[in-house]
Formats: structure tokens, C-alpha cells, sequence
């Protein structure tokens, strides 16, 4: 059930990366059960065809699935101007494709590190770059990046992305500066653990789950749909005066430190 009116993006188009699995296939589905139609990207072709299939089936509304890695930036060139030419427009872009794992830095290869800066920051300045090119530096729009909490804390075996999500932080303030005056506003959420993603399978060990959740000050991980309806904030008009800002959503998660300090 949404806080949000069902037309809340009535008429809108957005391109989703990373929107064929997890938080930002919730994004796409919050976007879209609130009006928009929507374009989503990953390198894989036969996961976003399923998820485009089930997303518009569930919501009635279009959904394209193109397959681009957003490390190429004519690969994602192409996919923002397929949302202009069959979808009309370009209104909001949301920038979640990542990759992580765990590792240490002292064994970190330098290609392990470039590999996930090129993903996560590249690929949100690739796509940024392109729905401006687009649309938005016409016609105005918004850019929400999903970011993380890693390095506000320095937690350990993510110096890879944690150094990626803190220049997405700061690319998020570069651009909200530089386009503000184009109409387009930049922000960025800051998911902390997000119950059932590929992500928390990942990075929580599940011998620390439990001992995590209690710590939280809100008792409990965060949802899909809880990350889709703070995107919808950002996105709608009621944060119009809304840019350059990293809104946290994680019931408090990132105050209490590194989920590592509690392995002992
Ligand atoms: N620990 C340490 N290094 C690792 C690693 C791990 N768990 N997984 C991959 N790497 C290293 C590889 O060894 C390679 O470095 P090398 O050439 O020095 O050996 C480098 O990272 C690139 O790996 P590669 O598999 O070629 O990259 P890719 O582009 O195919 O895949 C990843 C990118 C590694 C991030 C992959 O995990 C991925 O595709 N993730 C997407 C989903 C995801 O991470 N979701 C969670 C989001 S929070
Ligand atoms: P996920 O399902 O693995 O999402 C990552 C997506 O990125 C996948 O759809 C993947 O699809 C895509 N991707 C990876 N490399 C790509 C590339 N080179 N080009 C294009 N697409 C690529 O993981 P998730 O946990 O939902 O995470 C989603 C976002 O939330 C990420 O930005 C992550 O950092 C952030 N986040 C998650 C959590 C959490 O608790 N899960 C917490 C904080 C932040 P393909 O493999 O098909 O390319």
C-alpha cells in the first residue's frame, strides 16, 4: 500500500539501471504503479526481459528492457535516446547498476577496485551524461543516484565501494550545481541493509544478521518498497526544491558503525 496517489508521475518516462533485479526493480515497479512508464538497463538481456514482463503485467504500464553495460557510454547513449524515441521523453533517471563483494584492500587487485568504480561512478556519470544529452538539458528532469553508507564509517572489506558511492555522493552535488540552472535536479538515496537483495547476500555474513537487526535503531532491515517510495519523494513535485541532497534511508543503521566490529 503507497503513501503516494496513484498518479503521482502520470505522463513521466524513466530510465532504470540496474532495474532488472532487486531495490531498483522495486524502483521501477513504485515508478511505474505511480504512472510512468519505464526503460530499464543491466548487461542482462533475459532477466530484464522477465522483470519488464512482470512489471508491466503488475502495473499496466510500459516497460522497455534494454540490455546496455553502463560502462559503455554509447551502449547507454542508446538506451536514454530509446526512451525518447518510443517512449516520448525522459523525466527521471535513476542510477543503481553496482557491483561489490567483500574483499580486503590488502589483497584488493587494482582491477577489482577499478572494476567497481567503473560500474557504480563511470556508470552514473555515463548515464547521467546520456539522459541529459537526451532530454534533460532541454527539457529539464531528475537524477536519482543510489548511493550507500559504507563510507561514512569506513566499514571494512568495501574500501572499493565505499571510495565508488562517496564520489557518487560528490558527483550528485557536481551536477545538482551545474544543472540546476538546465531545471534538472540531482539527488541521491542511501539505502542501508535492504532485507532479501542480492547486495545484503552478499555483504552480511548470516552469522551477523541477527546481531545487526537488534542494533538498528529502528529494529528491523529496510524494504524494496521502502527504497521505492523514498524515490518517489524525490522524484515528485513535492521535493521541487530538493537538489543535491542524500537522503538516508535506513532506519538509523549507519550511527551505530561497521557491522564488522561485531565478527568477534
Ligand atoms: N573478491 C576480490 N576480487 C574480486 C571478487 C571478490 N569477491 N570478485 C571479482 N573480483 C575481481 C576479479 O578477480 C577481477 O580482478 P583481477 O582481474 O585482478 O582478477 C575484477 O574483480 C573484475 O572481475 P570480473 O569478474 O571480470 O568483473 P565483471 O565486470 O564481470 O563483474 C563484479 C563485476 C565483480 C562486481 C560482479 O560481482 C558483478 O557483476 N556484480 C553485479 C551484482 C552485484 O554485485 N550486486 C550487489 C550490488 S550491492
Ligand atoms: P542487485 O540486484 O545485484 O542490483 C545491481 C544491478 O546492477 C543488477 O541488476 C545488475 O544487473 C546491474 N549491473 C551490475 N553491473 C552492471 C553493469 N556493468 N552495467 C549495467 N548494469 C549492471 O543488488 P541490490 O542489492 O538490489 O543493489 C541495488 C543498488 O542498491 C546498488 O546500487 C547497491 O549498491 C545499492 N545498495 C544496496 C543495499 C542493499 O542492502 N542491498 C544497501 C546499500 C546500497 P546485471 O547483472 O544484469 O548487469
Amino acid at each position: 500500500m503507497s503513501s503516494f496517489r496513484d498518479d503521482l508521475l502520470a505522463g513521466q518516462v524513466a530510465l532504470v539501471t540496474g532495474g532488472g533485479s532487486g531495490i531498483c526493480k522495486g524502483i521501477a515497479r513504485a515508478l511505474m504503479a505511480h504512472g510512468a512508464d519505464v526503460i530499464i538497463t543491466s548487461r542482462s538481456a533475459e532477466r530484464l526481459a522477465d522483470a519488464a514482463a512482470e512489471l508491466a503485467t503488475e502495473t499496466g504500464r510500459r516497460c522497455i528492457p534494454a540490455a546496455a553495460d553502463v560502462r559503455d557510454a554509447a551502449a547507454i547513449g542508446a538506451v536514454a535516446q530509446r526512451a525518447v524515441d518510443e517512449l516520448g521523453r525522459l523525466d527521471v533517471l535513476i542510477n543503481g547498476a553496482a557491483g561489490n563483494f567483500l574483499a580486503p584492500a590488502a589483497t584488493l587487485s587494482s582491477n577489482a577496485f577499478r572494476t567497481v568504480l567503473e560500474i557504480d561512478t563511470v556508470g552514473t556519470f555515463n548515464a547521467s551524461r546520456a539522459a541529459f544529452d537526451a532530454w534533460m538539458k532541454r527539457n529539464g528532469g531528475t537524477i536519482i543516484n543510489v548511493s550507500a553508507t559504507l563510507h561514512y564509517t569506513g566499514v571494512p572489506l568495501q574500501a572499493h565501494a565505499g571510495a565508488a558511492k562517496a564520489a557518487i555522493d560528490a558527483l550528485t552535488r557536481h551536477l545538482a550545481f551545474e544543472w540546476g540552472p538546465s531545471g534538472i535536479r540531482v539527488n541521491a538515496i542511501a539505502p542501508g541493509p535492504i532485507g532479501d537483495t542480492e547486495g545484503m547476500k552478499r555483504l552480511l555474513p548470516p552469522a551477523m544478521s541477527e546481531k545487526l537487526r537488534k542494533r538498528i535503531p529502528l529494529q528491523r532491515f529496510g524494504t524494496v518498497d521502502e527504497i521505492g517510495e523514498a524515490t518517489l519523494f524525490l522524484a515528485s513535485e513535492a521535493a521541487r526544491y530538493v537538489t543535491g541532497a542524500v537522503l538516508v534511508v535506513d532506519g538509523g543503521a549507519w550511527m551505530i558503525g561497521s557491522p564488522m566490529d561485531m565478527l568477534g
